[in-house]
């Protein structure tokens, strides 16, 4: 079980991210419409950019994370990384049905790719738990918070600029009110304003004007006064 820690967590901010952008592309599946030509092409699309997202994810915590506890706690990580091989299986399996369902649309298509794509958001729930459970345990008996922001900090430096900006957009909404204003503000001044901008597109009228007092900003820009 997984409970607010004051210890550095490497993987809450991310897994709300990744889990929201989950239920929403689930959503969007569960409901296409196979004869809409513009429904097809905006799902798969939002498909194809979850799947990209998920992959960079596994990525990342195969090149960071993983080393990172098996230097200190060998074999703590080995069931996770296995799994982390038939998610990147499920991944090309997924996109080879999305492309299948783009230049044939029918409904049957339509239904595989939705409960294929239900199975792989169930496995990913269930493995971001044991991340989060586990794994966080073995980081923070292994290592300082100071030295899990370095590898945090490592981590983001990774990230490109397009890779970012597809995570804050699902991130954005996923945080709660304190993470999110954490989040912005911990990033380059000179990125902030331009997340901000696509922050108050991603945020309805209460959530922004919480994040706006965060970040000391006094106006609250494209909102009608009640
Ligand atoms: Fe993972």
């Amino acid at each position: 079980m997984t409970t607010p820690t004051h210890r550095v967590d490497l993987y809450a901010h991310i897994h709300k991210a990744l889990r929201l952008a989950m239920c929403e592309t689930l959503r969007q599946l569960s409901s296409l419409d196979p004869a809409d030509p513009l429904d097809i092409a905006a799902t798969l699309g939002q498909l194809d950019a979850v799947l990209d997202a998920a992959q960079h994810h596994v990525e990342k915590e195969n090149r960071f994370v993983h080393p990172a506890i098996e230097a200190r706690r060998a074999g703590a990580s080995a069931a996770i990384e296995a799994e982390h091989e038939e998610h990147l299986d499920s991944i090309g399996t997924l996109r080879a049905e999305a492309a299948a369902l783009r230049v044939m649309p029918s409904a049957a298509a339509a239904q595989r790719l939705y409960r294929r794509f239900a199975t792989f958001v169930a496995h990913n729930f269930e493995h971001m738990a044991v991340e989060e459970s586990r794994h966080n345990q073995a980081l923070w008996a292994a290592y300082t918070d100071e030295e899990l922001h370095a590898l945090h900090g490592r981590i983001l430096a990774s990230v490109g600029p397009q890779e970012m900006s597809e995570i804050l957009r699902w991130m954005i909404p996923a945080l709660a009110p304190a993470e999110r204003a954490e989040v912005i503000g911990g990033l380059p001044p000179e990125v902030q304003a331009p997340v901000m901008a696509s922050a108050r597109a991603l945020l309805n009228d209460a959530a922004w004007g919480k994040l706006s007092r965060a970040m000391g900003q006094a106006s609250v820009p494209g909102l009608v006064e009640a």
